[in-house]
């Protein structure tokens, strides 16, 4: 009962019957069968965000003055894509004979260390690190669901997320349950995620947590301090009746402002208790968003433990795409271990790093100035305005040529994709939107 609570939750696989009776109830005839299976017999037929984003495109192919803030990708201040040349430099430099062949089915071994080092590495965890490459950050969240939860079972994530953790999980008959990411002053909501931890744990034999910070997708949040002060206390002490895993989405990590790498001071408390997943992506953290090269990288103090769950990542990788993007983990390797290679990548993702600060500047300014109720935002690629119809909100945004995505209670505003110099007149349109609204109750 309680499983099936969970799927209903997340919206996900309800059990569906593989048959179809085509004709009227009152004609007795057979049901046809199909060869598409039940559960898959529905699906959209494109995703919602890039279908917003393709509407954005041919408008603007029709000649029409067209703010796009909807697709998650960084784009320049002349609207193209957001490269950097050291790592356009060290894919050139990969002996291509090397990177034909097939990687290691686990990924390089110093690749996978070249992570370990980046993503533990200023939380001293390094000697408690194993780690495993994956097809993208998206590859690294399915290893993480399908190895930390059984079927069944249910994720647990803050009610704003990147919608794809339920696609994955549903896709392997795993549940989501979420909980209120902000309390009435919009910082985490540390009360209902220990109510969430408490209650699932009476319905399950483990956790995984899911949390997406810093710069999380779609809020923009970071945890501070304090904030992860609470979560690590909350999360030993949930833990020692029902075992959890703690996966960090890291996907945004290098996008944030100083201070927003509170978690590095944090979570070495739980290696002794849990293991501690981080996901790791090339697309964001070198622009590389088609190479699908990612990473899913562990801390754990147990040695033997630890290892098991790199043979189990390893495992799922052979079972799911066999080996990943050779060419990619060579040249990530010379860009996260070479230290000319490193210094250069660092200074290229510092310009950019610069050049969303000032949209985010800008927007902060501006939204304040035209009273939008938004969380705490210090950088990261999204934010979102609160309104009480998103939908509504979007339609009057559409109508004067911009176009945002519409989620439960808010829209999300993909900063990385506006050029500053249409950040302020988008938070009028915005601010126009949310106004009329008001003035419509
Ligand atoms: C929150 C979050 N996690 C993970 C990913 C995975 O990205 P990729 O598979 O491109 O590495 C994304 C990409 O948009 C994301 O927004």
């Amino acid at each position: 009962m309680a499983l099936r609570a969970c799927f209903l939750a997340a919206g996900g696989h309800v059990p569906s019957h593989h048959t179809y009776n085509a004709k009227s109830m009152s004609q007795p005839t057979p049901t046809m069968n199909f060869a598409l299976i039940g559960s898959a017999r529905q699906r959209p037929s494109e995703d919602p965000i890039f279908a917003i984003h393709g509407e954005a495109l041919q408008r603007a192919a029709a000649g029409e003055t067209i703010i796009d803030a909807s697709l998650g990708t960084l784009m320049d201040e002349d609207g193209g894509l957001s490269v950097m040349p050291s790592v356009v430099d060290a894919i050139h430099g990969v002996d291509p004979a090397h990177g034909s062949a097939y990687a290691p089915i686990s990924g390089e071994k110093a690749f996978n260390d070249g992570v370990i080092q980046n993503v533990f590495g200023p939380a001293g965890l390094v000697d408690q690190a194993g780690c495993v490459a994956t097809a993208g950050g998206t590859g690294a969240v399915y290893h993480a669901i399908n190895n930390f939860l059984d079927r069944g079972e249910c994720l647990l994530t803050t009610d704003y997320h990147w919608g794809p953790y339920t696609t994955i999980a549903d896709q392997g008959g795993r549940g989501v349950k979420t909980f209120r990411m902000f309390n009435d002053q919009h910082h985490f909501n540390l009360v209902a995620l220990e109510e969430s931890l408490e209650s699932l744990a009476k319905t399950q034999d483990r956790i995984l947590l899911i949390l997406n910070f810093p710069c999380h997708n779609p809020t923009g949040y970071s945890l501070g301090e304090e904030e992860w002060e609470g979560v690590v206390r909350i999360l030993k002490e949930v833990d020692s009746g029902t075992p959890i895993a703690l996966l960090l989405d890291l996907a945004y990590f290098r996008y944030g402002a100083p201070g927003t790498d509170a978690w590095v001071r944090h979570i070495g408390d739980l290696t002794d208790h849990m293991p501690v997943l981080a996901a790791w992506s090339a697309s964001k953290t070198f622009a590389q968003y088609g190479s699908r090269t990612g990473a899913l990288a562990v801390a754990m103090a147990d040695p033997v433990e630890r290892n098991r769950i790199v043979n189990a990542l390893s495992y799922t990788g052979r079972g799911t795409w066999s080996n990943c993007n050779h060419l990619v983990q060579l040249a990530s390797i010379e860009l996260l271990r070479d230290p000319i290679m490193s210094k250069r990548v660092e200074q290229d993702r510092d310009a950019l790093l610069d050049m969303l600060g000032e949209r985010v500047e800008i927007f902060n300014r501006e939204a304040s100035k035209a009273g939008l109720r938004y969380p705490r935002y210090e950088g990261g690629f999204f934010v979102i305005v609160f309104t009480a119809d998103p939908t509504e909100t979007v339609r009057r945004c559409n109508a004067e040529g911009l176009y945002l995505v519409p989620i439960k209670g808010a829209v999300r505003i993909a900063l990385c994709a506006t050029p500053k110099n249409v950040v302020k007149p988008m938070v009028e349109i915005l601010g126009r939107a949310v106004a009329g609204l008001q003035g419509d109750n």
